[in-house]
């Protein structure tokens, strides 16, 4: 194959917020392939807070990404040469693989096909996959939220929290987020479901949840920590659950004080930190129940695509800061499905 191999690689260890600077692009051939091997095309790369993480020498949850390897991250892409039975040229497909055009797979085990009649492709890594999967463990499973309470997510219309959100809403809870923009706080009323919500940038949480759960929260799914989730822990009520998923806010370093935690004995609170990766033994039947609700219009979904793979930094930083309405997917090749 005559075609050039772009990838995206990590240059340098980002000191606070990760700049173009940290990434180089490098040109290499299309790969070969062996016997019992695929190479796929990839069409959509993912884009996630986690990889802010792991764009470090240390070793957090997961192990540092390498310096001027190509970024490893969650991919969908179409089989477009196979030496394994198991796929067949044209097959949809999503793992784990890498931001490059081509990825050559000796390792088959991990590849799933996408059903492409759930949805259009893209879906099987936001909502139908890893994002998605994330809020039902957080929301249903941990939080196990009850019809009449009072929930509160951040980062209300991302990847995750506008699952989360929708999540609660069909479970017949009064549900209050918030987002970083003014647009975002509409998107939040009119496209999913929330039933108040406000902007965090011009208006303190402390504030904003006074006014709009002045009887207190029964469950809040933290994204962000911080100032946020030290205004819900002045503000919860007996039994509350907070599912802690995220603290996109600490990412960059800092750290901030939380005053209120000593409120979690007096309440009696459940704060539970989880990771995906500890959730993983139902995820081939979650497709397939997430599809329903979709179909049912419980959930709403809105990937938020950037094209071109030159693109793909600018993507991940401009996420990071909040510029992303949704799941934030890089389109590099052609989607025949769209
Ligand atoms: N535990 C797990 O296994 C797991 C799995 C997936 C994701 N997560 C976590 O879940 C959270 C959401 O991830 P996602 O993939 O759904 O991303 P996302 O919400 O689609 O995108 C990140 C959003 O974070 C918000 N944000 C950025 N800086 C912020 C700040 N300083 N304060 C408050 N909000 C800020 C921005 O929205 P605004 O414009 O609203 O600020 C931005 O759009 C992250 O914390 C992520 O690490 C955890």
């Amino acid at each position: 194959m005559a075609l050039e191999n772009t990838q995206v690689c990590l240059a340098a260890y980002p000191r606070g917020a990760a700049t173009s600077d940290n990434f180089v692009l490098r040109q290499e051939p299309v790969p070969e392939i062996a016997s019992g091997e695929v190479l796929v095309r990839n069409i959509y790369l993912s884009c996630d807070p986690y990889m802010r993480g792991r764009m470090s020498g240390g070793v957090g949850y997961a192990a540092g990404f390498s310096l001027g390897e190509p970024i490893p991250a969650r991919v969908v892409g179409q089989i477009v040469q196979s030496r394994n039975p198991a796929f067949s040229e044209g097959d949809f497909v999503w793992d784990f693989l890498r931001w490059e055009n081509f990825t050559r797979l000796k390792d088959v085990r991990a590849l799933r096909k996408i059903d492409p009649t759930l949805g259009p492709i893209s879906h099987a890594i936001s909502v139908l996959g890893m994002p998605g999967r994330t809020a039902e463990v957080g929301m249903i499973d941990i939080a196990q939220v009850k019809a009449g309470e009072t929930v509160f997510v951040s980062a209300a219309t991302g990847a995750v929290g506008s699952v989360a959100g929708q999540l609660a809403k069909a479970a017949g809870a009064r549900v209050i987020g918030s987002a970083g923009t003014d647009d975002k706080v509409r998107h939040c009323l009119e496209n999913l479901r929330y039933d108040a919500v406000f902007n965090y940038r011009s208006e303190p949480p402390a504030r904003a949840l006074d006014r709009l759960c002045p009887e207190g929260i029964d469950v809040y799914f933290d994204n962000v920590g911080g100032e946020t989730l030290d205004a819900v822990l002045a503000r919860i009520k007996p039994f509350a659950r907070i599912p802690v998923c995220g603290m996109i806010s600490q990412y960059d370093g800092g750290g901030y004080p939380l005053r209120n935690a000593g409120n979690v004995v007096g309440k009696r609170a459940m704060m539970r930190g989880f990771i995906i990766y500890d959730h993983m033994q139902d995820f081939d039947t979650y497709p397939t129940r997430m599809a329903a609700r979709m179909r049912r219009g419980e959930v709403r979904y809105f990937d938020d695509i950037v094209d071109d793979i030159e693109n793909t930094p600018a993507a991940l930083i401009g996420m990071l800061r909040g510029d992303n309405v949704g799941k934030r997917l890089v389109r590099i090749s052609d989607d025949p499905t769209r």
